[in-house]
């Protein structure tokens, strides 16, 4: 069946000046598209082969003895999110049921953002942040290298990319700035609210 590699939902430029289209010709034609091969290659002619990524993901994630394929599944998967999770113009706050539900579980807006920028600043080498619901429950969470919360049961609802080949080129070790510019500035709260509405 395979897994084909999405192209960007946008110009490669059109995330320009905080996202730089040589930092999305790197992450989505070289890193991502590597990713989606590898996979593809390891499932090629196997019984995985008929399953979904996403079963794939959460049938390996406890195996170590599928690490590999494991790892190749998630960051192909996590990256086709990760694409949506941006867009030009981006930014700012949630509307409707997402803000109402923001509000609720983390009790205000600002709440959360602090979470969701300790979740990514802290996240010790490379991996990622994301809003997810937990059991009815909005949790900000990260997981480290191709980890997905999918694993643990939670539906992603956002993630940020801090692998350093998310921000290296525009940021250089500053991933702090690469944060705070996903949140004011990139941020598809209109892609989050869809995924909510749909969990
Ligand atoms: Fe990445």
């Amino acid at each position: 069946m395979g897994y084909e590699l999405p192209a960007l939902p946008y110009d490669y430029t059109a995330l320009e000046p905080h996202i730089s289209k040589s930092t999305l010709e790197f992450h989505h034609d070289k890193h991502h598209a590597s990713y989606v091969s590898k996979y593809n290659d390891a499932v090629a002619g196997t019984d995985m082969d008929s399953k979904s990524i996403e079963d794939v993901i959460k049938a390996v994630a406890a195996d170590p003895a599928k690490a590999g394929l494991f790892n190749n599944a998630a960051q192909a998967w996590n990256h086709s999110f990760y694409w949506n999770c941006m867009k030009p113009g981006g930014g700012g706050q949630p509307t409707g049921a997402l803000a109402d539900k923001i509000n609720a579980d983390f009790g205000s807006f600002d709440k959360f953002v602090e979470a969701f920028k300790t979740a990514g600043g802290t996240q010790f080498g490379s991996g990622w942040a994301w809003l997810v619901l937990d059991n009815g429950t909005l949790k900000v969470t990260k997981t480290g290298n191709a980890g997905n919360p999918m694993t643990e049961g939670q539906t992603p609802l956002l993630t940020m990319d801090v692998w350093e080949h998310a921000y290296y080129l525009d940021y250089q070790n500053r991933r702090p700035d690469y944060i705070n510019t996903f949140l004011t500035s990139l941020v598809n709260w209109d892609f989050a609210a869809a995924n909510l509405a749909a969990a």
